[in-house]
């Protein structure tokens, strides 16, 4: 079993707020993250696949073919869009890494060939802080 990784990048703003509490118990929850104006982060995306290489390539998948999946069906929906209002697959969620992850996951899923298994997800929202998802 070979794993494949491609990491991409992209730019976002949210902010963490949950309507049905006042702003003082927003704020005690989520600090900073809770600004009402909005506030940004640089993601990046660790998409790991796995599976056997096929013999007439020698490649698990043609990596510019992984790159160009994962810019269609989650870049294109993410990068430089606000999480809140912008995104359908984060509609009515808290726009937090783990429901930003688990919903790339589910994008990206039924976009994958079938010799390849989508392995697992991991997405940095700062450089000290990540996520992980395998489904
Ligand atoms: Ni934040």
């Amino acid at each position: 079993m070979v794993f494949l990784t491609r990491i991409e990048h992209f730019n976002a703003a949210h902010k963490l707020y949950n309507p049905s509490w006042n702003r003082e118990k927003n704020e005690a929850v989520f600090g900073v993250c809770a600004n009402e104006n909005w506030h940004g982060h640089n993601y990046e995306l660790y998409v790991t696949v796995k599976g056997e290489p096929e013999s007439d390539t020698g490649f698990l998948m043609d990596v510019k073919k992984l790159s160009g999946i994962i810019k269609d069906q989650v870049l294109e929906k993410l990068d430089h869009k606000n999480l809140n209002v912008e995104v359908d697959f984060l509609k009515g969620k808290m726009c937090t890494t783990e429901n930003l992850i688990i919903g790339i996951w589910n994008e990206l899923l039924p976009q994958l060939p079938k010799n390849v298994q989508l392995h697992a997800l991991k997405l940095y929202e700062t450089p000290r802080i990540f996520v992980e998802y395998s489904g």
